[in-house]
């Protein structure tokens, strides 16, 4: 276990080592040389952030990120202005996501000119995608370290090269079938963990980017998960969330193949843990089995999450996502009967090219057919490399515009109704943190996913707790405390 691993007994003085991860706990401790000689000059510990964007994957990553810099001596700074090592863990899948990280770029260079030892890193999918490299070295001269989404386990040993080379340290790997255990991590809270379960992404949905900076779809050995779940329990945690691209394909790649529903049916055998929850699903691998487990399960929450995009079947080929309208709706009906209290949310795209009013009409009808709790709807937007992006018949953007606006009110109608129909109940809920808005009150969040503030004190953080639900406010709840 990395905990064991005490930095400062590494010999640092003979040449690093081949092998994974003791290569990169070799680099941490080549690393704490350089923090220790800040604290000595400076009399404090050099500070750092990583500012994520885009998915839970990349705020896992970003976990992973923080967690060697801890182990490297750095210390946590959330003010990106203030940090003297300040981290960019980017996400590509829509142009506006590029755009946010060059706006947040151009800030962070004009503090660096009144900071010049300020390092500045940028990692994550947009780094995948050779054009954004290329300009950033060109015009972006602010940058320190740039690498990859396959070279995260790297990350001490790249720091390492920059902080002696004193030059730009580019890695950015084209794809990986490794998989490097045992590094450190930083959670964000002490009582849920996100757990990769695999990486990467095989489908090809024809308008998505995520295939080719995430590369091949790599799913991690069971045992290698149940140990960090069993690890993480004993630190504290009570409920994890599973992530991958596809969790429904869980395990087709391992060399002895093991089902996605067969681990869950594992995970929940630990003990201490207690609750589950997993994402994404792609509803073409979703199996009976995994249904049956879900309905079968103590742990395994009342929440799936399982993007639609469009309800259109002609549009649905188009977009390779290889189900159509019907099945979708006969795999909810399935479910729905199997588990009736599921919450269902959704990832809708209005716009994909050659989108007809009809299309648009039929992910309406979806939309009320299966009344999702909450859906995440984003405007298509066409990304360089996706066979999509040369697809004739783009639409206009006002059309598109229209059609967005329209779809916002109806999945907001239809979800406050949806969200609502818990009122008057008592709920069990993870306290997860002080509530922003009212003092006094703390939140905390349901089985189903949906929030609920109620008065509360700190100390609550981290426990279940029973709730009363007594006014629904649209997508969340406040409550009262059950003695
Ligand atoms: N344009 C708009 N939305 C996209 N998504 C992925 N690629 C694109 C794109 N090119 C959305 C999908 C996916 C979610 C994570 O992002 O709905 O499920
Ligand atoms: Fe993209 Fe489709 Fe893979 Fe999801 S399943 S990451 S939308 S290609």
């Amino acid at each position: 276990m990395y905990t064991d691993i005490h930095f400062d007994t590494i010999d640092i003085s003979r040449g690093a080592p081949d092998k994974e991860p003791e290569r990169q706990y070799y680099f941490i401790a080549k690393c704490r040389q350089y923090t220790q000689q800040f604290f000595r000059e400076m009399g404090r510990f050099p500070t750092a952030t990583v500012q994520t964007f885009g998915c839970q994957m990349n705020a896992r990553d970003s976990e992973k990120l923080t967690g060697i810099l801890k182990a490297i001596g750095y210390r946590e700074e959330e003010q990106e202005e203030l940090a003297d090592f300040v981290i960019f863990n980017t996400c590509t899948v829509r142009e506006n996501a590029n755009q946010k990280v060059y706006g947040r770029l151009g800030q962070i260079g004009k503090i660096k000119k009144s900071r010049p030892h300020m390092l500045i890193g940028l990692c994550g999918c947009m780094m995948q995608e050779a054009e954004e490299v290329e300009k950033i070295q060109k015009s972006y001269r602010q940058v320190d370290l740039i690498f990859g989404t396959h070279n995260i386990f790297q990350f001490a040993e790249l720091l390492y090269r920059r902080l002696t080379s004193r030059r730009l340290v580019t890695e950015v790997w084209d794809g990986t079938d490794q998989i490097v255990e045992e590094l450190p991590a930083e959670r964000k809270y002490p009582f849920k963990s996100g757990v990769n379960i695999m990486f990467g992404c095989n489908n090809f949905c024809s308008y998505c980017i995520v295939p080719y900076v995430r590369g091949r779809e790599r799913s991690r050995e069971p045992q290698d998960i149940l140990n960090e779940i069993r690890q993480l329990v004993s630190d504290g945690v009570v409920e994890i969330m599973l992530l991958g691209q596809n969790v429904n394909s869980y395990g087709k790649t391992l060399d002895q193949p093991m089902t996605f529903a067969k681990l869950l049916q594992e995970i929940e055998q630990i003990e201490g843990l207690k609750r589950i929850r997993f994402m994404t699903s792609h509803p073409k691998d979703l199996s009976e089995e995994l249904i049956d487990v879900m309905a079968h399960s103590h742990k395994i929450c009342r929440h799936l999450h399982l993007p639609i995009q469009s309800g259109s079947t002609r549009i649905l080929e188009k977009m390779n996502r290889r189900y159509t309208k019907e099945q979708y709706l006969s795999l909810v009906s399935r479910l729905k009967e199997a588990i009736p209290e599921l919450s269902l949310t959704t990832d809708i795209i209005v716009g994909f090219p050659g989108e007809t009013e009809e299309d648009f009409q039929e992910t309406l009808d979806v939309i009320r057919k299966v009344r999702y709790d909450s859906a995440f709807t984003f405007i298509y937007s066409r990304r360089t490399g996706t066979p999509a992006a040369n697809m004739e018949e783009q639409i206009p953007q006002d059309m598109i515009k229209d059609r967005f606006q329209r779809l916002l009110t109806e999945v907001q109608t239809i979800s406050s109704e949806s969200c609502c129909i818990h009122e008057g109940s008592t709920q069990e809920v993870l306290v997860e943190s002080i509530d922003s808005h009212e003092e006094g009150y703390v939140t905390g969040r349901m089985d189903n996913n949906l929030l609920v503030h109620f008065p509360g004190i700190p100390s609550m953080i981290g426990t279940f707790v029973r709730v009363y639900l007594k006014k629904c406010k649209g997508f969340y709840y406040i409550g009262e405390l059950v003695k």
